[in-house]
């Protein structure tokens, strides 16, 4: 599936589905399965036998798995000659030297990744990533030649008070006070609640879409160029209405892609 959608009207939601069709910028429906802190090397192999032999051949829409570092070259290997790519978790912003504990983006390009998430919401909470870190993370994993997955979203506080746009302003121009906004080309953002993720309540197509489409916005010039996922209990029942809105070009997914058929039924959705 591919997708474009027209920005400078900033059209309401019904318009938005009308004006979709109005643009000529394209871009490739993306579907990235973040196993978290989760399998081992017996249920890796049956899930990537499964994901693998699913995924084949020429396709309208990009997959990308992340699981967890030790298990990047054997998911590499059995992911080879599948069209599934592979992506890493999170990343040091340093590229070597004395990081006791850290993983650098030559050591992920090393192993074949393509991807790597940064500024996961479980990160920024649970391991105090700053706006800061993050941003010289992305400056990091461009510099490798990797494409960084920015994740922004905000929390279920910030959503009550109506605060979710200022949240995600702060998250984005963090970034862009590092980079500019020309590197997103090689960029992919995705929008993650804070309050969606794990907890099976996934944002309603509007909250999805009208965040989406703030995020387009400040992209400037490349807001029809650039990704944006959706992430927060994606499953294969409400995937294929999220795909359906203008500004969503594919999810994130955290506990449908630890599940082969869902995983696959989703990816399916997207292409
Ligand atoms: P769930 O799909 O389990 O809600 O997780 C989403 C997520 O955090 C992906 O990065």
């Amino acid at each position: 599936m591919f997708k474009s959608s027209w920005l400078p009207l900033a059209p309401a939601l019904g318009e938005v589905l009308l004006l979709n069709k109005a643009s000529n910028a394209e871009r490739r429906q993306l579907v990235v399965g973040n196993w978290k802190m989760n399998g081992n090397l017996q249920q890796n192999a049956a899930l990537l036998a499964k994901v693998a032999a699913g995924w084949q051949g020429e396709h309208n829409a990009d997959v990308v798995i992340c699981p967890p570092f030790p298990y990047l070259m054997h998911t590499n290997s059995l992911l080879s000659g599948s069209s599934v790519l592979l992506g890493a978790q999170t990343v040091s912003e340093n590229d070597q030297g004395a990081y006791t504990g850290e993983i650098s983006c030559p050591m992920l390009a090393d192993l074949n990744c393509k991807f790597v998430i940064i500024g996961h919401n479980e990160r920024r909470r649970m391991q105090g990533e700053t706006d800061e870190q993050v941003a010289r993370q992305f400056v990091a994993v461009h510099r490798a030649g990797l494409i960084p997955i920015l994740c922004v979203g905000e929390s279920l506080k910030d959503r009550e008070q109506g605060r979710q746009l200022e949240t995600i302003s702060r998250q984005l121009n963090a970034v862009f006070a590092h980079t500019g906004k020309d590197v997103f080309k090689n960029a992919v953002l995705a929008y993650e609640p804070v309050w969606a993720v794990g907890t099976g309540k996934t944002a309603t197509p509007e909250q999805a879409e009208e965040v989406h489409r703030f995020m387009r916005a400040q992209l400037g010039g490349l807001a029809s160029e650039v990704r944006i996922l959706y992430g927060g209990s994606v499953k294969s029942h409400n995937a294929q209405q999220l795909f359906a809105l203008p500004d969503i070009d594919g999810a994130l997914l955290g506990g449908a892609s630890l599940d082969a058929d869902e995983f696959l039924a989703i990816c399916k959705a997207a292409d």
